[in-house]
């Protein structure tokens, strides 16, 4: 959602200028104005990288320290090196100011890490540094080999860095001498450095006609880390772009860099670097036979260019603030990579088990009575849903913690209705707090000092939905409880009800009135943080308390369903995201592919897009290919803005009204398929929606492909996205056999056309795969918990398949504990066999009623004496209600 102010502009000036208007572009941030000046200088011949490393301590070779001494002319200053070697391949490397000292004590002298904040502290202590790690010196070089084939090789004077991985190199740091730490300095002194480095801009800037008091002056870090021959990188979220990142700086790409810095962004543009609601500082790159990955733990605002040429991809990364510190990753496989940091910011939540069905969302259902009868029309139209959803307006004046009760008299009622077909609700809580006298939430906030605070150290005022408004300080860690405590059982907020969940929207924060649509970067936290330091990870941090208030709520009974709009890396062990305000418009259908893609490479796999555009009106055409993609987002919303017409599915005429209907039922077919990809990301941070480089990085074709992508490991999935298609071009990699979802029909060439009627959605069973459905239509997730399975049984070339299924009760957390079942079906020479890892009791009655063979011809089967009558098909064979358990170990012969 967003400002008002913004809305009116936009009827008179072109939408570029809006954004021109609104965002700082590079030149226009000073930080990032000196690095891209600084990279300028560092091309000139006679440039020479100002770092040395000194005094280097290799007495503990996977802890290494060091001064980095940074000297222009004859001055000097030293930086404090750290280089760990943790296991999977990891080397963290943190450049530091030591004993910085500030005029004012009230602030904080260190610099800020979000380490503390947002990695996973649960699993970091198990990252302990890798054992036989050695150290060699030679010639001003030092060479730490670690693990498997890796090596770091550090040149002292001047610095620089390489990782090698089998004996090739594959990261380079400092290569381009872009290193840039800008030190404390003292304000008005002509202190003989560079004169480029500080510019009159450097203390205090206006942008937009606000301005910004640097307090500590300028203190940027920078540097250059290069992927040696690669030639795609992935990551670094949010932005509306392809997958694999373009060049910026550049005529051919982008020309300006891809910026990281949460922001309430109006009406986006796709195709774009500009800052978006989340940030994850996580870059990978991959090739066909390695792949590596940065992870920049800062959480200041950031600038990252991409550069590419015949030697690799360049990256350069500029933040304002914060130490200089990040970690690199090395591996065969880019799922390495990526579960290598997993283990450091933690691997997904897995979700409660309707939290991936389908979830109906509008600004807004305005009443009470409007949302029972929405809820009503799912069922009148046999449409399967799980969660309906209120946005701002039931609340009483935007109070957040109170219901507007002239449209919202039983509000405990209302979810108890909505219990009996175990649907929920999901209310919208933002962190701006109405500034109103005797409004609890205010009153508390302003009475125990728990807002963020202005320069006079006052609760700091903006303006947002409710108008003038304060900010929860997540930094303070009483007022952390105390915001986990507004959503204790048994308040207004939603009484004794279990069915209850929260949207954290606007956390970016949102802040109309504010610098960027942002809070000020002078604003103060607990910890005499500055905002700037910790911008990014704001969203978070809040977020995060919410989850604490909601997992107490639950008494730790039920996985908490969040939903934000802001998030940083760390945000996939607390919230699902989505892609913010899209438009009812296919280049933003096309677009919201290549976004997830991108969320799910960079470790936040619970992600979607609103189905159908948040503004405007999609027709019917559009909205029907809205729900065909949205049923293979990990996060499967429809949501509409309040001026937009009523969208939902069962309004639709037909034949529009049969092929979403179609697809609702094909997302809850797939919903064992879904749910054990989603287990698959809690233990790996493997992406639930996948690029196609993931499962075949061997294939350098597919590097770039960002329109299709697959479902876990097993189903290979390509939306329409243009109007009026008649057919669609699919790629099928990895040089195996695929076979249509729908018919079976077996397909064995690279690439192969399939025509695109309305009703059609591309989608594919990769050979060699075993995939699980629920046929039976319920209303929701949670009442198809003891219905039977389908397995396909997908034969590849070699007669083989094979697959996994998980499942729990889907609501608690007992699977910690071994309530769950793990059933891998493993097909080859004529048999089908269930290999259970894992069963708990609980779900001995788990039956499968229906396996369908594609790619084998049989004509009887049989289980010990049993004997079942196959029924012959184009595509293979069935057997039909065989009652086999996933709980118990069962093989079935063919003949
Ligand atoms: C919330 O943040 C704290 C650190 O501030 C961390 O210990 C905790 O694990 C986080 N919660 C989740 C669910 O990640
Ligand atoms: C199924 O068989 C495997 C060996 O293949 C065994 O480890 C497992 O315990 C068995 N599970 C059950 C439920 O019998």
């Amino acid at each position: 959602m967003h400002p008002f102010k913004l809305l009116v502009l936009t009827g008179i000036v072109p939408v570029l200028a809006v954004k021109d208007y609104l965002f700082r572009k590079c030149d226009q941030n000073p930080f990032c104005h000196r690095n891209r000046h600084y990279a300028v200088e560092a091309q000139r011949p006679d440039f020479v990288t100002p770092y040395t490393l000194a005094n280097l301590d290799t007495a503990d070779p996977a802890h290494i320290t060091g001064t980095l001494v940074k000297s222009v002319g004859d001055q000097t200053v030293d930086l404090s090196l750290l280089i760990e070697i943790k296991t999977d391949n990891t080397v963290h490397f943190v450049v530091d100011e030591p004993n910085r000292k500030l005029d004012n004590p009230a602030l904080q002298a260190s610099r800020y890490s979000p380490a503390g904040d947002i990695l996973d502290h649960s699993q970091v202590s198990k990252l302990k540094p890798t054992k036989n790690v050695k150290v060699s010196k030679k010639d001003g070089a030092v060479t730490i080999s670690f693990g498997d084939g890796n090596e770091v090789e550090i040149t002292l004077s001047p610095f620089k860095a390489r990782l090698l991985h089998k004996g090739t190199e594959q990261v380079a740091l400092n290569n381009r001498q872009l290193l840039n730490f800008e030190q404390l300095r003292k304000k008005d002194s002509n202190d003989g450095w560079n004169s480029w480095e500080l510019q009159d801009n450097a203390w205090s800037d206006s942008f937009d006609g606000k301005t910004d008091e640097k307090s500590r002056g300028p203190e940027a870090v920078a540097l250059d880390i290069d992927f040696s021959n690669y030639k795609h990188v992935f990551g670094i979220p949010e932005h509306a772009d392809s997958l694999s990142l373009k060049e910026t700086n550049s005529e051919s790409g982008h020309s300006e860099p891809y910026r990281l810095f949460n922001v309430d962004i109006f009406e986006y543009e796709t195709q774009s670097p500009m800052p978006m609601y989340g940030s994850i500082p996580f870059m990978m790159a991959s090739k066909t036979d390695s792949a590596t990955g940065v992870f920049w733990l800062n959480g200041a605002d950031t600038y990252v260019d991409v550069s590419k040429s015949s030697q690799g991809v360049g990256s350069h990364w500029i933040s304002e603030a914060g130490k200089l510190d990040f970690y690199l990753f090395v591996d065969d496989k880019p799922a390495h990579v990526l579960e290598a940091y997993g283990k450091l910011t933690g691997m997904a939540a897995l979700p409660q088990a309707f939290a991936i069905g389908y979830h109906q969302c509008r600004w807004n259902y305005n009443s009470q009575s409007d949302v029972l009868e929405v809820n009503a029309n799912f069922d009148e139209a046999s449409l399967p849903y799980d969660v309906i959803w209120l946005d701002v307006e039931y609340t009483d004046a935007k109070k957040y913690f109170t219901w507007n009760k002239d449209q919202f008299p039983e509000p405990v009622e209302m979810l108890g209705e909505l219990d009996e077909t175990k649907r929920k609700l999901v209310t919208i809580i933002d962190p701006h707090i109405k500034a109103e006298k005797s409004y609890f939430v205010y009153d508390d906030l302003v009475n125990k000092n728990f807002a963020v605070q202005d320069r006079a150290n006052k609760p700091y005022e903006g303006h947002c939905w409710p108008g003038n408004s304060v900010w929860v300080d997540s930094m303070n860690p009483a007022a952390s409880e105390y915001w986990a405590s507004l959503y204790a059982f048994g308040n207004d907020l939603g009484g004794d009800a279990l069915n209850l969940h929260i949207w954290n929207d606007m956390n970016e924060p949102s802040v109309f009135s504010g610098p960027e649509t942002t809070a000020p970067k002078y604003l103060l936290h607990h910890g005499g943080w500055e905002h700037r330091d910790l911008h990014n990870v704001y969203g978070q941090t809040l977020t995060n308390r919410t989850f604490d208030g909601m997992l107490s709520r639950y008494n730790g009974e039920q996985r908490p369903f969040i939903l934000t709009r802001s998030y940083y890396a760390g945000s996939q062990r607390i919230a699902a995201m989505w892609t913010g305000d899209n438009q009812a418009d296919w280049a933003y259908l096309k677009e919201a592919t290549p976004m997830i893609l991108t969320s799910g490479i960079a470790g936040m796999p619970f992600s979607g897009a609103d189905v159908g555009g948040f503004f405007n009106n999609p027709d019917s055409e559009l909205l029907t290919r809205w729900y065909q993609a949205g049923a293979f987002y990990p996060f499967f919303r429809g949501h509409a803005h309040i001026d937009s017409a009523r969208r939902e599915p069962y309004l639709a005429e037909e034949p529009y009204k049969s092929a979403i209907s179609n697809a609702l039922h094909l997302r809850y077919q797939l919903l064992p398929q879904f749910y054990s990809a989603f287990y698959e990301a809690s233990q790996t941070l493997a992406p639930v929606m996948r690029p196609l480089f993931f499962e075949f990085p061997e294939e350098e074709a597919v590097y770039a492909i960002d329109d299709e992508f697959l479902i876990g490991d097993s189903l290979l999935a390509k939306p329409v996205v243009d109007r009026g298609a008649k057919s669609i071009d699919v790629v099928l990699p990895g040089g195996g056999v695929y076979y249509d979802y729908f018919t079976g029909k077996a397909h064995r060439a690279n690439k192969i056309t399939v025509p695109t009627e309305l009703e059609s959605i591309p989608l594919f069973v990769r050979g060699g795969k075993i995939i699980t459905r629920r046929d039976r239509h319920r209303r929701s997730a949670e009442l198809m918990a003891n219905d039977p399975y389908t397995l396909v049984v997908a034969v590849d070339d070699s007669g083989r398949a094979s697959g996994k299924l998980y499942t729990d009760d889907g609501i608690s957390y007992g699977y910690e504990k071994g309530h769950y079942a793990l059933a891998e079906f493993v097909y080859e020479s004529g048999q089908l066999k269930n290999k259970v890892t894992h069963a708990d009791k609980a779900f001995n009655d788990l039956n499968i009623e229906r396996i369908i063979v594609y790619g084998a011809q049989a004509s009887t089967a049989h289980a010990g004496k049993t004997k079942f009558d196959l029924e012959q098909t184009d595509a293979g064979f069935i057997v039909r209600n065989p009652r086999f358990k996933i709980a118990e170990n069962w093989t079935l012969t063919f003949k």
